[in-house]
């Protein structure tokens, strides 16, 4: 049996790509999936990144996303692909490099180390990189949640913003760009091109 297809939405908090994730999914009868936290292990972790009892150090923070993403990917996206399902998550490695990394200063190499680690050769097949302005991601946010990046949160989003656009210039096989600052009809025009120049769902 042919093995599924591996597609990740990656981006900074408020550029829409849980929503265009779940859209994609749907649309194509794929397994919908996220990082950190879609696996009974992985929803602890979740609640222990998120709702840490004392500050962390970023190391601590990097350590966690890996141990749920090793746990992710082995346990819920590699049965789901080997039995010719295919995955979308919203989140992958990319995440750890562009926050613990380019965000909070983490040693990038040492980091893309860990997450190989982490990964167990469970590569995507496509990372659509769903790009936006920081100021309309904070729009977005405070509109559809009511929270805002603080203003401390605003260098760090611009620095992962950053990092995500170098990694995507530096590995276009694997990366590609979807400028996400249209409306929803649009940014899922620009998925689903990128998907077809990709022939990803052949
Ligand atoms: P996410 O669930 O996408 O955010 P939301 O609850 O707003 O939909 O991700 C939670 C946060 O975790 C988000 O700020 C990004 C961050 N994150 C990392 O810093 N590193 C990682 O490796 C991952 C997967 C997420």
């Amino acid at each position: 049996m042919a093995r599924g297809r591996f597609l990740v939405l990656e981006g900074i908090d408020g550029c829409g790509k849980s929503t265009h994730a779940r859209d994609v999914a749907a649309h194509h009868d794929a397994l919908f999936t996220f990082e950190p936290g879609d696996s009974t292990l992985g929803a602890q972790l979740r609640s222990w990144l998120l709702n840490a009892s004392e500050p962390m150090v970023p190391v601590t923070e990097a350590l966690l996303m890996l141990s749920d993403r090793s746990h992710h990917a082995a346990t819920v996206v590699e049965p789901v692909l080997a039995a010719g399902r295919s995955v979308v998550s919203d989140r992958y490695f990319g995440s750890t490099l562009a926050y613990q990394g380019y965000g909070r200063g983490l040693d990038l190499g040492q980091l893309r180390t860990a997450t190989e680690l982490a990964l167990g050769g469970l590569w995507p097949d496509l990372i659509l990189l769903l790009d936006v302005p920081v100021e309309l991601a904070n729009e977005r946010r405070a509109r559809d949640h009511g929270d805002r990046f603080e203003s401390a949160d605003h260098d760090f989003h611009e620095r992962v913003r950053a990092g995500y656009l170098a990694m995507a210039k530096a590995d276009p096989a694997m990366w590609c760009v979807i400028d996400a600052s249209g409306t929803r009809d649009e940014v899922r025009a620009a998925i689903d091109r990128a998907c077809a120049e990709r022939a990803l769902w052949q």
